[in-house]
């Protein structure tokens, strides 16, 4: 019989996203799905998730949740997949203007801890004995990042679950700690509430508890799962996560080839592959037209899609940024998040009319445009767990230019010698994580863009022919998945 799966997220493309971890969420159970596991997906039911799901229908109430009491269950499935998403109908958490985290200012929701605290409990029931599924009882219950952290919690200590859990670790970043009194609202006991437990520097932290409740633990590359045994990394929780450390698995995410492929992306005005990439440069064209860019083939034209953080390194670009400009490349950023970030970053476009383009906000189909019709793509970030838009620069033919951490560096090969020699080059990788570490990189790829083109192609296509799906990482989840029930 197939293994029973609940994979539980906050966020799943193209229900709602913010980020990569909708990204994961959207296609991860799906390469699942193809290799016999029975997933279904669990997540809280915004707005746009009600409205976009096929053939979403009641279940049955949820009953004994912590402060609301309860909600409805609800099932459907996403266009155009097989996948079968729980969702949690609550109106009064989740059916609101803003974001899944805040709102229309970015200000945190107030209630945060007990829209994700439902989450965690609704996940822990549908693992236990009070299901209100009984006929699909899932052995694993597969937690991403901090808004599924008391799940493992909830099932150890108040559900009497008998399932397994893992939880992905995405981003160390954020933990989701509050004050003591949620322990009591969310109905945890109290018990847990002590550094064998629940409790971080006298609050209450999601991420805590599901690193420490856990059965097992993954992180989204190979190198984070190293990095965050680290005090650099690990946000504090280094301690509890190097006495884990063995234990910990690092698996590399996949993009997903319905959506992030050049030969039949939707976004784009033209197509292209490996074989043959003339497309690419007639998408350059429009996206500098669409952006207002001077229209020129030879412009170097460097792209940005990312959120505005100190974690992306963006300001380090900066410093130099106008110098680019002065040599001759153009610039395409989108993006959002810190004001002082957004405002320089535009302050320099105003001054750089034709050389510099600047989109604030989130704009899904200006994404796959810029990552397709730019030269080369810069992403310095100071770590970064995964990554997902480096590699969606290696399928696009637009080499990233990264900085050597997490996921980044498991996936980008940078171009000297030894690489090019052995067919494996595929970008540029900073020396040192600062302002002069990231120009040094950029100028070593325009140097090989401007003069030698032989060498660019082959960079250009080492990336293309790369498997980048989940085809391998998939596997390894699966192989995960078996290990904890037998
Ligand atoms: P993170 O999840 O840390 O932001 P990733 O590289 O894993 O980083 O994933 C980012 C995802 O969000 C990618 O799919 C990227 O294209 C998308 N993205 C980020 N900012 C924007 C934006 N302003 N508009 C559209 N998509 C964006
Ligand atoms: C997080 C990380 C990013 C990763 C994504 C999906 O948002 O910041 O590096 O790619 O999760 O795992």
């Amino acid at each position: 019989m197939a293994m029973k799966v609940l994979f539980v997220s906050s966020e799943v493309f193209p229900l709602i996203k913010t980020g990569g971890l909708a990204d994961v969420s959207g296609s991860l159970p799906n390469a699942l799905q193809k290799l016999g596991v029975d997933i279904r997906v669990l997540m809280p039911g915004y707005p746009s998730v009600l409205a976009q799901l096929n053939k979403l229908k009641t279940i049955a109430p949820i009953k004994h949740l912590p402060y609301i009491g309860q909600a409805e269950l609800l099932t459907g499935n996403i266009a155009g997949t097989d996948t079968q998403v729980y969702v949690i109908k609550a109106a009064q958490l989740y059916e609101r203007d803003g974001g899944p985290y805040s709102d229309a200012i970015g200000d945190e929701w107030q209630d945060n801890p007990i829209r994700f605290g439902v989450l965690s409990k609704v996940a822990a029931i549908l693992a236990s004995p009070n299901s209100p599924v009984p006929d699909w009882q899932p052995q694993i219950v597969h937690c991403n990042d901090w808004q599924t952290g008391l799940a493992p919690a909830y099932m150890k200590l108040t559900e009497r679950s008998t399932a397994k859990s893992i939880i992905s670790l995405h981003n160390m970043a954020f933990q989701g700690c509050y004050p003591p009194h949620w322990v009591t609202t969310l109905g945890l006991p109290s018990s847990g509430f002590s550094i064998e437990g629940y409790e971080y520097h006298g609050q209450l932290s999601f991420l805590k508890a599901g690193v420490f409740y856990a059965d097992a633990i993954s992180t989204v590359s190979p190198r984070y799962a190293k990095e965050i045994q680290t005090a650099a990394f690990g946000f504090g929780l280094e301690g509890l996560l190097s006495k884990r450390g063995d234990e910990i698995k690092g698996i590399l995410n996949g993009i997903e080839p319905e959506e992030w492929n050049p030969e039949n992306d939707i976004h784009l005005p033209a197509n292209y592959h490996a074989g043959n990439i003339s497309g690419k440069a007639l998408i350059k064209q429009s996206l500098q037209s669409q952006l207002g860019l001077t229209i020129n083939a030879d412009a170097p034209l460097l792209g940005v899609v990312s959120r505005l953080t100190y974690q992306k390194g963006l300001d380090m670009l900066l410093p130099n940024l106008q110098k680019l400009l002065d040599a001759g490349c153009q610039f395409a950023l989108l993006g959002g998040g810190e004001k002082d970030l957004e405002r320089a970053f535009q302050e320099i476009a105003d001054k750089n009319p034709g050389k510099a383009s600047v989109t604030i906000g989130y704009n899904e189909p200006l994404s796959h445009k810029i990552m397709a019709g730019c030269d080369m793509f810069i992403m310095p970030s100071r770590f970064e767990p995964c990554g997902l838009n480096q590699m969606y620069g290696l399928a696009y033919g637009t080499p990233p230019i990264v900085n050597a951490t997490g996921g980044l560096a498991d996936s980008v090969v940078d171009t000297n010698a030894a690489h090019l020699e052995n067919n494996t080059a595929n970008g540029f990788v900073m020396v040192e994580a600062s302002a002069d570490g990231l120009i040094a990189c950029i100028l070593r790829a325009l140097e090989i863009f401007r003069h030698q083109p032989a060498i660019w192609s082959q960079i250009v296509h080492n990336g293309m022919s790369q498997d980048l799906s989940w085809n391998h990482s998939a596997k390894e989840y699966l192989a995960m998945y078996q290990d904890m029930i037998h």
